[in-house]
């Protein structure tokens, strides 16, 4: 592989900590393939041994982490690198030790997938979203203005990316000791290139660059064994993230043929969200009289504390006790706050998860619109208090794992969080993320009058993305023998 020198000023700096990590498996000899492929029932109890363990389960906390983009150019050594990487990945949940060091996750464009060899017929048979690219889909995504792909990051969105790869670490020596294991495999497979490279690694603050905690309203999946976190709330169904398993309709998801290639795969999407912090910081300044009211607009924007803790069981104080609590944290729903109140229906997580509020409407099953997310956080964090701009490239890499595109990222994206209809305010968008031109309101319900605030600015750029499919690990052995 050919790879740019890191041009990150995040790369992360190596240290001489060491990690007690085992040592991980050179892989510099091509791989055979040791298990044969068998068939395969079409339903059953999941495979979480075939399943890429990044879609379905958190990474430890903390770590540092890398996305590379890659480019083949000689589709025999596209081949040989799945075949180099199929025996780092680890299905299932995250060991303490990756045995690569790092926990791996591989997926592929549309591009990708034809420059492989994989035959039309299949091609065709994947959504056709994924097949569109995410570029193409900018306009629906409100991907307009200074988020749209004319003004992306190269390559993102381009036709040569072909290969995305996650590598998170427990800490920056292991990533680094990966990453310098794969420059060496680089003079071995000159017919991939790395064209992409980002760092990631979590703040110290342990929260994103707006200075919430994340990752917190995440659902609960159906044999899996993660944890259910909202009280009442059943498990949603496999199949709603992996294909091959029925989801909340009772049905299947389409699957991409052959079903060797489909099952146990899932959808990735993957965004690079620059966040404008200096001007969400100043616009809250200006529109606050007090600390605790920016605070509190700055809560009523997300609908939970910056702790984590949410509105709805904490509405006029942050609680970090509660915002760290995962037994209590999202152990929540809005019956109790239809009109808003507490958590106006406009806040960010409300929006993109409205729980038991739609409740009333039949037209609408929340459960069909569920989203695991995966982000990290990008770039140097904006000292605390600091109202000026400092021109640093901050933000999350957004990452978003599902069987559907359209229903789940799609419709969440353009129904939920660029659109207010369903919530009765059809001008409004989400405060916090919604592609705004900067002339919308955000309306926030209170006594004895409603406040609105005019004219909110456009507090996260897209700097680019794509849509990717992670197969399982049987699906990746088949890509390897495509000939
Ligand atoms: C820079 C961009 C973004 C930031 C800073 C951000 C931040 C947050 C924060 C602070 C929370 C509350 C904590 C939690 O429940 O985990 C949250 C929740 C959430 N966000 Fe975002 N977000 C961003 C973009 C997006 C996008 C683009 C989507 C979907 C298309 C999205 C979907 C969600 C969902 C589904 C939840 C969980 C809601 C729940 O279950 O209660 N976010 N986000």
């Amino acid at each position: 592989m050919n790879s740019p020198t890191p041009a990150s000023p995040q790369s992360p700096s190596r240290t001489t900590g060491a990690t007690g990590a085992t040592e991980p498996t050179e892989p510099t000899e091509p791989t055979e393939p040791t298990e044969p492929i068998e068939p395969i029932e079409p339903t059953g109890p999941l495979e979480i041994d075939d399943i890429q363990g990044g879609a379905l389960y958190e990474r430890p906390s903390p770590y540092v982490g890398t996305y590379l983009l890659l480019q083949i150019h000689e589709p025999a050594d596209g081949r040989e690198l799945i075949r180099r990487l199929l025996p780092l990945l680890e299905p299932g949940p995250a060991s303490t030790e990756p045995r690569s060091g790092a926990w791996l996750t591989v997926a592929f464009t549309y591009e990708g997938l034809t420059v492989l060899g994989v035959p039309q017929e299949s091609l065709d048979s994947f959504a056709p979203e994924f097949r569109q690219g995410m570029a193409a889909r900018a306009a629906e995504l409100g991907d307009v203005g200074a988020s749209s792909p004319e003004h992306w990051e190269k390559p993102l969105g381009t036709r040569d990316v072909h290969i995305a790869l996650a590598a998170l670490a427990p800490d920056a020596a292991d990533l680094e000791s990966v990453v310098a294991r794969a420059r060496r495999a680089q003079e071995e497979i000159p017919g991939v290139e790395v064209i992409w490279r980002q760092d990631c690694y979590q703040l110290p603050t342990g929260r994103t660059s707006f200075g919430f905690k994340d990752g917190i309203g995440q659902p609960a999946v159906e044999g899996v064994g993660t944890p259910t976190t909202r009280r009442g709330e059943p498990p949603i169904k496999a199949g709603e993230f992996i294909l091959g398993y029925p989801d909340e309709t009772g049905g299947l998801a389409p699957m991409p043929t052959p079903e060797v290639l489909g099952r146990n795969g899932t959808y990735i999407v993957f965004r690079k969200l620059h966040t404008r912090v200096a001007a969400y910081r100043q616009y809250l300044r200006d529109k606050a009289r007090t600390r605790e009211e920016e605070a509190l607009l700055g809560a009523k924007m997300v609908g939970r504390w910056q702790s984590g803790a949410p509105l709805v069981l904490s509405p006029d104080e942050d609680d970090p006790e509660l915002g760290s609590d995962p037994g209590r944290n999202n152990d929540f729903g809005y019956t109790s706050d239809l009109r808003g109140f507490k958590c106006p229906a406009g806040a960010h997580a409300r929006r993109a998860n409205p729980r038991d509020s739609l409740d009333h409407e039949m037209s609408v099953d929340v459960r069909l619109h569920r989203m695991i997310r995966r982000g990290t956080s990008y770039g140097p964090m904006l000292p605390e208090g600091v109202l000026e701009d400092d021109g640093e490239d901050r933000g999350i890499i957004f990452v978003f794992a599902g069987a559907h595109l359209k229903r789940q990222f799609e419709f969440v994206k353009t129904q939920w969080l660029n659109d207010g209809i369903f919530i009765g305010a059809p001008a409004e968008k989400d405060p916090l993320v919604g592609a705004t031109d900067g002339s919308g309101a955000f309306t926030i319900p209170q006594h004895p009058i409603r406040r609105r605030l005019p004219d909110v600015p456009p507090f996260v750029v897209t700097r680019g993305g794509e849509y990717c499919f992670a197969p399982g690990l049987r699906a990746l052995r088949w890509l390897a023998e495509l000939t």
